[in-house]
């Protein structure tokens, strides 16, 4: 019987050695004239483990990892197609305690097939929730999102009910759904995984989105630096469209929808959704003033839902399973799940999903497993370049959006960067300032003209310049960045910056000779 070898496509693998690990795997399966098939899987997150090499035996799937390319014809000889052992090993991976502690809904599929296959992909329930939601009115699906307690996973945690509701009410010849696939921030690569692994799910999400609003045409606005991504999901489009998911008859139903993929343009400004429309629609990256709001006039003018890939691709489950399934989970106003991507100075990189509610300490400390070098963990900055600097004290905080604002951060689109005790936090604010006067699209002074202000004011602090004064100065600063700057670059960049200089203010203080003298 032929046996089944998965092997993973996703950047992160690959960036780790997967295609020559696949490479080494032909060669042996040649060789050794073995009846076996390579299916090129996306991720399951567990970055730690890439590239993570399964196999289907008759007990179930088999997994075994980080395998390089030098591993493969041992694996073999012991036994790999049949499941053997090896110091490898992993096991069943639905076993491996970072995917077996998780709650996967937005991810149930991801790593487990082959991206592109429509088969695999109902399979394992996929489209089910186009279906029922084609038997629903327009407002009954809006009104299922509205009950989920679906927010925004790009960043702002607005209802995405309420935002479909308003394109869905207003009257216009064309109305579009905009993907947001720009995912700038750092530590993030959510919408990367699932665009790569579990493409039809985004499809899927935004072809609801199509139904319930009437809306005609999707685009998914892709960052150029996800070329895998990019090429998945064209791969993908052109399969949904073949087999008539996409198109004028969404599944043989009088609705029409189509989806175009377009690469954004690299700038991380081009993420926050009105830049993004003049982006698409070829026009320099700059802010747009809201009012009007995209959900009014947003894409060439019209009606026109903004969404995050995440916020989409959450979707399919909750018309499958229905509103109150995903409500469930969560707490307060925060429902249902959070993919929780978790990187630098960690043990165990990779994607969490999880109910809202797991504390920002149980993640750290025993999902990541604490730092990589075994140093203390310092800082913790959640929510991208423009989250907070969290430090221990801050560590049961809980994952609601609510909660992270209470604590003066936010969740953003819930990236988390961990830093050991070796971080300088002086350094990290004027990082954030440095980046802010870097991404700036130049349309508001506050954010144009204070982070570079930012950046000087930071490094008279550093050299010991009247330190008191210009920390007073960098304050005054940011209050003029946070409440002054049209959107959120501008008006957050204060948050990794003042939480630098509140919960770490001894890097702010002036440092003994020999230190300073370095
Ligand atoms: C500077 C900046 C960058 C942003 N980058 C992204 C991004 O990369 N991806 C994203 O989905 N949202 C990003 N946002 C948020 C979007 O403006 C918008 O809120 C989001 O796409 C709406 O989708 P959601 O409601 O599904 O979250 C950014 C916002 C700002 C201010
Ligand atoms: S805050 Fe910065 S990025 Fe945003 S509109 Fe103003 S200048 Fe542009």
């Amino acid at each position: 019987m032929s046996v089944t070898i998965y092997i993973p496509c996703d950047s992160g693998a690959l960036a780790l050695g997967a295609e020559k690990v696949a490479r080494a795997v032909e060669r042996e399966i040649s060789a050794r004239g073995i009846d076996a098939k390579i299916v090129r899987n996306g991720s399951r997150g567990l970055y730690f483990l890439e590239p993570m090499v399964e196999v289907a035996t008759a007990q179930g799937r088999v997994a075994y990892g980080p395998v390089k390319a030098k591993d493969v014809a041992g694996l073999f000889d012991a036994g790999l197609a049949e499941g053997g052992s090896h110091r490898l090993s992993l096991g069943d991976p639905e076993k491996i305690p970072f995917l077996a502690k998780q709650t996967r809904l937005t991810f149930a599929r991801c790593g487990i097939t082959d991206p592109v296959s429509l088969n695999d992909y109902k399979a394992l329930g996929g489209l089910t929730g186009l279906r029922a939601a084609l038997a629903k009115t327009p407002s009954e699906i809006v009104q299922t999102v509205t009950d989920s307690g679906l927010r925004g996973r790009g960043g702002a945690g607005f209802p995405t009910g309420i935002k479909w509701k308003t394109v869905s009410e207003a009257k216009s010849d064309r109305k579009f759904v905009v993907c947001n696939a720009d995912e700038g921030d750092s530590a993030t690569f959510a919408d990367r995984m699932i665009m790569e692994g579990d493409p039809f799910v985004l499809i899927e999400g935004m072809t609801i989105a199509g139904v319930a609003t009437g809306a005609t045409n999707g685009f998914v606005y892709i960052r150029s630096e996800y070329p895998h991504a990019i090429a998945t999901m064209t791969r993908a489009v052109e399969v949904a469209r073949a087999e008539g998911v996409l198109g004028p008859t969404v599944l043989g139903s009088p609705n029409a929808f189509d989806i175009e993929i377009r690469t954004g343009a690299g700038a991380y400004v081009c993420g926050e959704e009105t830049s993004l429309l003049n982006s698409l629609e070829g026009k320099r990256g700059v802010v747009r003033a809201k009012p009007p709001l995209p959900a009014l006039q947003g894409l060439f003018g019209k009606p026109t839902v903004v969404n995050n890939v995440i916020s989409l691709a959450s979707v399919p489950i909750i018309l499958d399973k229905g509103p109150t399934y995903y409500r469930d989970f969560g707490m307060g106003r925060s429902r249902g799940t959070i993919p929780i991507q978790i990187a630098g100075n960690v043990k165990h990189g990779g994607l969490f999903e999880a109910a809202f509610g797991v504390t920002l300490g149980e993640i750290v400390d025993d999902i990541a497993g604490g730092t990589a070098t075994g140093r203390p963990v310092k800082a913790v900055q959640v929510g991208g370049p423009l989250g907070a600097y969290f430090p221990r004290a801050l560590f049961d905080t809980p994952f609601d959006y609510e909660a992270f604002a209470a604590k003066d951060g936010l969740i953003g689109h819930a990236g988390i960067t961990v830093f050991d005790d070796t971080a300088d936090m002086l350094k990290q604010a004027r990082f954030a300032m440095e980046f802010c006067a870097i991404e700036s699209c130049g349309k508001c002074t506050p954010c144009r003209i204070g982070s570079t202000r930012g950046v000087e004011t930071l490094d008279r602090v550093a050299a010991g310049v009247e330190r008191e004064k210009n920390l007073a100065l960098v304050t005054d600063l940011c209050n003029t960045m946070k409440f002054g700057s049209l959107c959120a670059l501008g008006g957050f960049t204060p948050y990794p910056v003042m939480s630098a200089i509140n919960h770490f203010p001894d890097d702010f203080a002036p440092k003994p000779m020999a230190e300073a003298a370095e």
